[in-house]
């Protein structure tokens, strides 16, 4: 007999069951059930890569949709606004008052075909048709709620979003706005001064779950396949993701597939890992690693000689750098996501395996 993989280990994914995240969807929800003020109600994820944003904000999407929202959403780049406006039109249909007879789609009447409208709504702005929309939804006692992915201040469109946010929020629509993107574009938008208001917003950041969240996600999507796992294999599993979304559903996918007995094993497990331990290094350390600077690796590759944890002072040392130089690296690593503070002086990495490849690369 087969069992049908329940894991998820593809990006932007939404595995079958959350392990963690439940506080900050909640936040969310209760900002929207709230009305317009709540502070919730702007909110920016960061985390590094894998740590599961794009599958946050679709399931605060859901859920909101489920309340009676209507929920739109982008990946900032150009064209975002117009995307937006489209599925505006699209999911609110019945409630507002689009001419739909072509819509925005009209363009691909092809030749003399264009149509009246089109040049005159391109040239009304986001937010005045954002504005009348939402006025419309209102009355219908409908919220908007827009999810903007990957978002970077380098995209001009997305100063456009914020600032007519901004407007939304004055006249106190029913609107939300949730953002996610990598630590340092949402630091780098955070600094853009055409849109202040944004450091305003809640800003929150995924870090790794908690082992037993871990547990108990791993153990729940195995029983949903009807099969079961041996508490070992579990413990062992869960220990192996370190709490990282994306190593819970490559660990759990690859322990899965090893055998197709009912019970997954303490050897499936073993042997899950290992794979998934190749997987990982290949598609997130690699991209991580490529982001970064020589330096910043020196440094990375002067914490990888301590167990737990490294001292700063230790790490400087090593590199050779002073002090306040150590602890500018350690500023900006620890803005990417990359390692933490772990108390006074004393930082860790947050990637997991990270450490092990800086180490295995060191002894080629
Ligand atoms: N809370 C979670 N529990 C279990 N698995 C999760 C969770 N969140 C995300 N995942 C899984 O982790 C992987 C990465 O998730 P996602 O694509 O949302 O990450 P991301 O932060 O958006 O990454 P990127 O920065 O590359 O876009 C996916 O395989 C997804 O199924
Ligand atoms: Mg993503």
């Amino acid at each position: 007999m087969m069992y049908k993989n329940p894991f998820t280990p593809v990006f932007g994914n939404e595995p079958p069951i959350l392990a963690g995240r439940q506080r900050m969807i909640q936040d969310v929800i209760t900002g929207l059930d709230n009305g317009p003020g709540d502070p919730n109600r702007v909110t920016i994820f960061t985390g590094p890569r894998g740590s599961g944003k794009t599958v946050l904000l679709a399931t605060i999407a859901a859920a909101a949709e489920s309340m009676g929202w209507i929920s739109v959403h982008a990946t900032a780049m150009p064209g975002m606004l117009d995307m937006l406006i489209e599925q505006i039109e699209e999911k609110g249909a019945e409630f507002l008052s689009v001419e739909q007879s072509g819509g925005v789609t009209g363009v691909q009447v092809s030749g003399f075909g264009i149509t009246r409208e089109l040049p005159d709504r391109k040239s009304v702005s986001f937010r005045t048709r954002a504005s009348r929309y939402l006025k419309e939804l209102e009355e219908q006692h409908i919220g908007l709620l827009i999810t903007v992915d990957e978002v970077s201040a380098d995209v001009p469109e997305m100063i456009t979003l914020i600032d007519s946010f901004q407007h939304f929020i004055r006249e106190r629509r029913e609107i939300a706005l949730l953002m996610a993107g990598l630590p340092n574009n949402v630091l780098q938008m955070f600094q853009h001064e055409s849109i202040s208001y944004l450091r305003r917003a809640f800003r929150k950041r995924l870090d790794s779950v908690s082992i037993p969240e871990v547990r108990m996600a791993i153990e729940d999507t195995v029983k949903l396949t009807g099969r079961t796992i041996d508490r070992e294999a579990l413990s062992v599993a869960s220990e192996a993701t370190n709490g990282f979304p994306f190593l819970i559903q490559l660990v759990g996918f690859y322990m899965f597939s090893q055998s197709d007995r009912k019970k997954i094993s303490l050897e499936d497990a073993e042997r899950g890992i290992e794979i998934a331990k190749i997987d990982m290094e290949r598609m997130i350390i690699d991209s991580t690693v490529r982001a970064l600077s020589d330096r910043d690796m020196d440094f990375l590759e002067a914490m990888s000689r301590d167990e737990e944890y490294s001292n700063i002072s230790d790490v400087a040392k090593r590199i050779g750098a002073s002090a306040s130089l150590a602890s500018h690296y350690k500023r900006r690593l620890a803005e990417q996501g990359i390692i933490s503070s772990v108390g006074r002086g004393k930082i860790a990495f947050n990637i997991p395996m990270l450490k092990t490849w800086l180490r295995e690369r060191g002894e080629q």
